[in-house]
């Protein structure tokens, strides 16, 4: 295996802790962190904000892309989500509104066939631990590492409870939880690269582990393999 280039697939149902874990690892290992959800909520967001309904009018949003560039950008020696040259903000991109329709989104076949080249350019940095739902599936089935990093239900609406700014106002542990329910739902049954683990992944239930110890599971793994 060459050191310098390789890709690290972490995929999972939304929030898992695959973000915060994937971020980490990219730290401990020295390699790229590039989250490809944050890449659909972009286009989300956008289609939101030029009046488009993306559950009604799925066309508009495939005509949307032709003037919307997304990629990721080094700045500071670490990648930055972009769309049309501007930092994407991340306030903007986690709203709640944008979590309610991003599925929608991401569903759209035209769309995840735009999005495959841009996130498989992305291999040319050198190490990078991908997030997202079909890394070892679709866009990297050859990558050297592949993990499904999952919780119990109830474990992730509790994670996602606590993340200030992401839930809407007034909501509770199980209206979080029924939105999580109804997102996986969409993600998992969707013709065109569905959520599921890859063969070859390794599931990593994390219910009663903290990131840091997530993380410091898959390095070891990673690292015991390098040397
Ligand atoms: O990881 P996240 O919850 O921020 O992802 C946002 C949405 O994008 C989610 O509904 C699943 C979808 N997604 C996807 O379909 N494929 C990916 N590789 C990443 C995210």
């Amino acid at each position: 295996m060459s050191d310098k280039f390789f890709q690290v697939a972490i995929d999972g149902p939304a929030a898992s802790g695959k973000s915060t874990v994937a971020r980490l690892l990219a730290g401990r290992i020295g390699g790229y962190y590039i989250n490809t959800g944050d890449m659909y909520r972009t286009l989300a967001w956008t289609a939101l904000s030029r009046g488009i309904n993306p559950e009604r009018d799925p066309d508009g949003v495939v005509a949307m892309l032709s003037s919307c560039d997304v990629h990721y950008r080094i700045v500071d020696g670490k990648p930055l989500l972009h769309r049309n040259g501007e930092p994407v903000p991340q306030a903007a991109i986690r709203a709640p509104e944008v979590s309610g329709v991003v599925s929608q989104v991401a569903r759209i076949p035209a769309l995840r066939d735009w999005m495959l080249e841009k996130q498989r350019e992305c291999r040319s940095l050198g190490i990078i631990i991908m997030e997202g739902r079909d890394i070892g599936t679709v866009i990297f089935p050859d990558a050297k590492f592949k993990f499904f990093v999952t919780a119990s239900p109830m474990e992730r609406a509790r994670r996602r409870f606590a993340q200030k700014g992401e839930v809407p106002e007034g909501a509770t542990v199980e209206s979080v939880a029924a939105d999580i329910a109804r997102r996986d739902e969409i993600d998992s049954n969707r013709p065109v690269a569905p959520l599921k683990p890859a063969a070859d992944a390794e599931i990593i239930q994390t219910d009663g582990y903290t990131a840091e110890e997530v993380t410091e599971l898959l390095a070891k793994k990673i690292l015991s393999e390098r040397v």
